[in-house]
């Protein structure tokens, strides 16, 4: 037997190497997806509108996903602080994660020198920027495409690398040498998952951002995407001789990397009592947070309480009961983006005549209204003792 499993290990590694191979080639910066860029109608080509006239679903999907929504108030907000000079010579600094295109950095350096240009950096990370490379298309091996749609790509490859988790490491892994806060990278979530149970098992981030092939890459700002990750239990264990205890557990059992990833969100376990008009008594509230918490310049890091794949939080109710109370709440609020509130409010704070202020106001209203209640349970009080 061993023979075999060293073939297929060997087969395994040959297999890597060949994703490794194709993808350095195919996520080296600039990117140019077409040498026709000077044509009209090559750059036209290229747009999403364009490919959703023949790929429908992937077009609507894509069109509500974050991807297409990279270059929003608060990346466009802060790069009106750059000079075009600057953009120019810094290999597209921020460009090269939220809209990767060689022609969209050119087309955001003509937007901020104040002329006239394609938009076509608005649209963030576009189809284009994930499958198509100097004219020539590329895809995993397409499986159901209307069949009375004719290809107007008519060179294309297909490679199995993107089905693999390294097709999206470009994006959402620093590498080794990136910053790091603790020792820690600031952007892991590839390495996250090789070292989880999911990449033994082969399941790829693919698997759960794209289940079917779905465009939608939902995240931490779908409560149905977090809820299928995660395990929740919420229970009011015993009232007596005065005390409330209760238990909130929440493991994380189906993220396939740190729950949550990155430093900018919140998740809050809450337990707490409340009167007969719903109000919060105050003095009964415990809470313990899930995140990363740094420093808003990014040069510090608090504490870190992120868990990771299997790793589990129980919040311990136990507290005096009030009188005034009725009923116990457990609960779970999500805040996906915690530390872009914060970073924003203290920008425009520090600086009022800043350039991109509008933009910035707008990002934080964004950031302000995506929280949302995850988990929540009532248990009803008594004065008698429950056992
Ligand atoms: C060209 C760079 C790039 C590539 C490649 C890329 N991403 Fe992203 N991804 C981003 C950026 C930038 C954002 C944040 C967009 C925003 O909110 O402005 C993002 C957002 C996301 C989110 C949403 C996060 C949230 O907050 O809810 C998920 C999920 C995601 N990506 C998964 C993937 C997966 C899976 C792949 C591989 C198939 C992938 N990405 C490939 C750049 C990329
Ligand atoms: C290595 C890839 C990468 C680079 C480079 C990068 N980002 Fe991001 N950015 C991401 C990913 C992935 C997310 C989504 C996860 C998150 O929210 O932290 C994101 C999210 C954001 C968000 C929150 C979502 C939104 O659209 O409002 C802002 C703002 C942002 N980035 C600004 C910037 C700016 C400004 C720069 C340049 C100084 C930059 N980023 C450079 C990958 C990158
Ligand atoms: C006129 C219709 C049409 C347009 C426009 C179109 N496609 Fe396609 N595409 C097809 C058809 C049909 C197939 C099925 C495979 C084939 O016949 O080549 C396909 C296949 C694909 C595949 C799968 C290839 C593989 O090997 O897995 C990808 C990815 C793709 N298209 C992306 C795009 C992108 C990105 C755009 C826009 C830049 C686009 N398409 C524009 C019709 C179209
Ligand atoms: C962030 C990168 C990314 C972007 C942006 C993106 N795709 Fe894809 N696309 C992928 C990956 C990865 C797969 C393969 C997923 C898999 O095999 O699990 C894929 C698969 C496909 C397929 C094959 C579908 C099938 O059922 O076989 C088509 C067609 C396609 N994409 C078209 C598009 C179009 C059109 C857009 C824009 C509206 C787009 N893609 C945007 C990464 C991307
Ligand atoms: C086993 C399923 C699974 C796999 C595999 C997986 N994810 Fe996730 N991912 C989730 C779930 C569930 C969430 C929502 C909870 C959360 O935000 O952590 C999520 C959230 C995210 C987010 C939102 C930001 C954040 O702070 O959590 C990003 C970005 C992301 N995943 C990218 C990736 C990338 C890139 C890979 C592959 C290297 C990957 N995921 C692999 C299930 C998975």
């Amino acid at each position: 037997m061993r023979w075999l499993i060293l073939l297929f290990a060997a087969i395994g590694s040959v297999a890597n190497a060949a994703n490794d191979t194709f993808l350095a080639q195919h996520w080296k910066r600039p990117i140019v997806a077409s040498n026709k860029a000077a044509s009209n109608k090559a750059s036209a080509e290229l747009t999403p509108e364009s490919c959703g006239g023949c790929h429908k679903q992937q077009f609507a999907d894509w069109q509500q996903s974050l991807h297409a929504k990279a270059m929003g108030p608060g990346v466009m907000g802060q790069l009106q602080g750059f000079s075009p000079d600057v953009l120019n010579q810094n290999n597209q600094l921020c460009l090269n994660c939220h809209a990767p295109l060689k022609s969209q950095n050119e087309s955001l350096i003509t937007a901020i020198s104040g002329k006239k240009t394609t938009n076509l950096h608005q649209q963030g990370i576009i189809c284009a920027a994930c499958h198509v490379r100097n004219d020539h298309w590329f895809g995993p091996g397409a499986k159901k495409v209307d069949a009375s749609v004719k290809a107007t790509h008519k060179t294309s490859t297909s490679h199995k690398a993107f089905k693999s988790a390294e097709f999206c490491a470009s994006c959402h892994q620093f590498d080794d040498d990136g910053p790091k806060l603790d020792g820690k990278l600031l952007q892991n979530t590839y390495v996250e998952w090789q070292n989880s149970t999911f990449a033994k098992q082969n399941i790829s981030c693919q698997n759960c951002h794209m289940p079917g092939r779905r465009h939608k890459w939902q995240g931490i700002h779908s409560k149905a995407m977090v809820l299928k990750g995660l395990t929740l239990s919420g229970e009011l264990i015993s009232q007596t001789n005065g005390q409330v205890k209760a238990k909130l557990g929440l493991i994380n059992s189906g993220v396939g990397h740190y729950f949550p990833t990155y430093v900018t969100p919140r998740v809050v376990l809450q337990g707490y009592q409340q009167n007969k008009a719903g109000e919060m008594l105050e003095d009964s509230l415990v809470e313990e947070e899930i995140m990363r918490a740094v420093s808003l310049d990014l040069s510090d890091e608090y504490f870190d309480s992120r868990l990771p794949p299997s790793g589990q939080l129980v919040l311990d109710y136990q507290e005096q009961w009030d009188n005034k109370a009725t009923t116990l709440v457990l609960r779970i609020v999500v805040e996906p983006d915690y530390f872009y509130e914060q970073f924003y409010a203290a920008k425009l704070e520090a600086d009022d005549k800043f350039v991109g202020r509008e933009l910035l106001k707008q990002a934080q209203d964004n950031a302000a209204t995506s929280a949302y209640v995850l988990f929540e349970k009532s248990f009803e009080l008594k004065a008698v003792n429950v056992p």
